[in-house]
């Protein structure tokens, strides 16, 4: 991605986001399932940026630290689903509807994920970062391709 479209993206994200602060409805659900789901993914993805840093070559590599994030990635892949329950498609969610109307797709999409994380922990056990670094890759590239297909908004 070129940096001014990422400059675009992020001065977006400002304005939605400040748009969205008077706006966005509260959760109001009883067990508040899109609050807990959109926790868990909040904690994947500050799992996830170090090891991308690591992947390339902004910070430096430890095998132990590098092994134990991954570790917390392939435990915390499993565990948004069990919050899209049949009743979670309500404001605030992002998710689309397909996430209801296409149930095998979507448990596809998370298969692909899960798949990618334990791979990554298989490569950071073994300490190669040129098979790190594809890894690293192929978890990012499993998130894009659901959130294409699954999750509206930018
Ligand atoms: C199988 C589909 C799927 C995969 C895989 C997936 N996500 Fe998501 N993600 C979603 C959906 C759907 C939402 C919208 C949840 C909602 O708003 O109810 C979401 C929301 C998010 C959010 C926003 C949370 C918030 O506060 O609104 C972040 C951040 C995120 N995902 C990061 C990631 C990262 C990083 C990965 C991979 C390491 C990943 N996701 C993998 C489907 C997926």
């Amino acid at each position: 991605m070129s940096k001014s479209l990422l400059s675009t993206l992020l001065a977006l994200g400002v304005v939605l986001s400040l748009g969205a602060c008077g706006s966005q409805p509260e959760d109001t659900h009883p067990d508040q399932p899109v609050s807990k789901r959109k926790a868990v993914f909040k904690q994947i993805m500050r799992t996830l940026e170090p090891l991308g840093m690591v992947a390339r070559e902004r910070e430096a590599y430890n095998q132990q630290a590098f092994l134990a994030g991954a570790l917390e990635l392939k435990q915390l892949s499993t565990r948004p689903w069990a919050h899209f329950t049949p009743d979670s498609n309500y404001p605030p969610t992002r998710a689309k509807a397909e996430v209801w109307l296409k149930p095998a797709e979507f448990k596809q999409a998370q298969q692909h994920f899960v798949t990618a994380t334990e791979k990554l922990v298989s490569a950071a056990q073994g300490g190669d970062l040129d098979l790190i670094r594809p890894a690293v890759k192929a978890v990012e590239k499993s998130c894009k391709a659901c959130h294409e297909q699954f999750r509206g908004g930018i």
